[in-house]
């Protein structure tokens, strides 16, 4: 059974997600209170280990560096690890200050020991998959997790198209995921995609390009968070 945590209603909660693969990577710490003060709590950090996808992008440092910021105004980092065997790696982040830990299925031997491994470690643990790893794969995975991700482009990049099979795999993983398991979507979340997740029965929108690539990230963010609101979520 997982020990339930102090602060992790978030994992439930309706959210946007600002992910800072999309950010300037001179200035995360700034791009992260730019959108904490137009209203974000939950941030997604990519990591990338040049091996289960072809990019490196940073590790347990870059959690640390807006850890303090984060946790100071409620907030909570969601750190989705593109590595192979990633629990090598779960107490760096744990103590650096993660609060979820997720993994992808097709990385690791045991994600069932993986999973405790994160768990032990003091984060949640959340398991994902690859656009063409059948959802199946993880039926056994979401009785642990508390997390389901749901990539809906290949990991690897920002800036991809939305994969229209997400709306068939969502309600699969929803179908799977425990009352106190978050749903994420996570890849092309835009203006044009996000009312069909919240459809599709996610809970937690991860949005790179989508919020920081555009001219105003604060207002990009709020639009969003409007659309999920209009569509009938109860949202912050
Ligand atoms: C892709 C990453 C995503 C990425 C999404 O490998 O897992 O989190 O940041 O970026 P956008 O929103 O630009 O598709
Ligand atoms: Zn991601």
């Amino acid at each position: 059974m997982i020990r339930p945590m102090a602060n992790d209603a978030w994992i439930t909660e309706f959210q946007v997600c600002p992910s800072i693969l999309a950010a300037d990577f001179g200035a995360f710490r700034e791009q992260v209170i730019e959108l904490m003060d137009a209203g974000a709590r939950t941030f997604h950090v990519d990591v990338m280990d040049g091996h289960f996808v072809p990019v490196i992008t940073f590790g347990h440092e870059v959690v640390e560096a807006i850890a303090g910021e984060v946790h100071a105004r409620g907030g909570a980092l969601a750190v989705h690890m593109m590595v192979q065997e990633p629990e090598r790696f779960a107490s760096d982040y744990a103590k650096a200050g993660a609060d979820s830990f997720t993994i992808h299925v097709e990385a690791t031997r045991d994600i069932h020991r993986a999973m405790q491994i994160v768990e032990e470690a003091g984060m949640i643990p959340g398991v994902t998959l690859n656009p063409a790893t059948p959802v199946a794969a993880l039926t056994e995975a979401a009785r642990y997790a508390r997390n389901l991700l749901c990539m809906s482009v290949s990991p690897g990049w920002g800036g991809q198209k939305f994969i229209t099979a997400t709306a068939d795999r969502l309600p699969q993983l929803r179908a799977l995921a425990r009352p106190d398991a978050g749903v994420e979507v996570d890849g092309g979340v835009a203006a044009d995609t996000i009312v069909g997740c919240y459809e599709a029965g996610a809970n937690r929108f991860t949005a790179g390009s989508a919020i920081y690539k555009q001219k105003n990230p604060g207002e990009a963010y709020q639009a969003l968070v409007e659309q999920v609101r209009a569509a009938g979520a109860s949202i912050a």
